[in-house]
């Protein structure tokens, strides 16, 4: 089976599912968005209202963030993968549980293996915590760490693990957000030399 099939197959059973509670309270299920050839893959916590009312991530104000910031780097959301931990909106948009990530987070280490991307770049510090404890690493708090690079072995090779802070914190504080735009030219640099 090829990636597409692969990847379509998974949507399907993410749109679907009823693994954690999330499943009885969501609108949509959002799986992710774009390239499955990505080199870049971009992992946020969980859909909020707009993502859960649409079926797609970062759709509504952090999403506008992270757009734009893309963009400053020449990059489109066709050609990177946007996805969250947890792919079930929680209620309020309060942060998910353990509980939650740990019955969801099989799906997204499945996208991980079919997309196979060069650089992942968590958003926020639950994707942070989770991403790099996956790999084998000490998560660190985010004011630390964001915009640093660590480089993890897998089956299919080399991967970049660059955390950043989430685009929602990001909305009304305007140095997070200078940090966050150098962290995405850090990014640009990198995918332009190594990539
Ligand atoms: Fe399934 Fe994840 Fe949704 Fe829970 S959040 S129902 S595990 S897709
Ligand atoms: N915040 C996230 O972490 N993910 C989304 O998809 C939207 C907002």
């Amino acid at each position: 089976m090829g990636k597409e099939e692969l990847m379509r197959k998974l949507e399907e059973r993410i749109r679907n599912c009823q693994k954690c509670p999330l499943g009885r309270l969501r609108t949509n299920a959002v799986p992710g968005s774009g390239s499955y050839d990505a080199k870049v893959m971009f992992i946020g916590e969980a859909p909020g209202y707009w993502e859960d009312q649409k079926g797609l991530p970062f759709v509504g104000r952090a999403g506008k963030v992270l757009d734009e910031l893309l963009a400053e780097i020449g990059l489109t959301r066709e050609e990177v993968y946007i996805t969250n931990i947890v792919k079930c909106r929680p209620p309020e948009n309060r942060d998910p549980l353990e509980d939650e990530i740990k019955a969801c987070s099989p799906y997204l280490d499945r996208q991980i293996d079919i997309i196979r991307p060069r650089v992942i770049v968590p958003l926020g510090r639950h994707s942070m915590r989770y991403i790099l404890e996956k790999f084998g690493f000490e998560p660190e708090p985010i004011s630390k760490i964001h915009g640093k690079t660590f480089e993890a072995h897998t089956l299919f090779g080399k991967i970049i693990i660059m955390p950043m802070y989430h685009p929602a914190a990001a909305l009304y504080r305007p140095p997070i957000k200078e940090e966050l735009r150098k962290d995405f030219l850090r990014l640009g640099e990198l995918i332009g030399s190594s990539l």
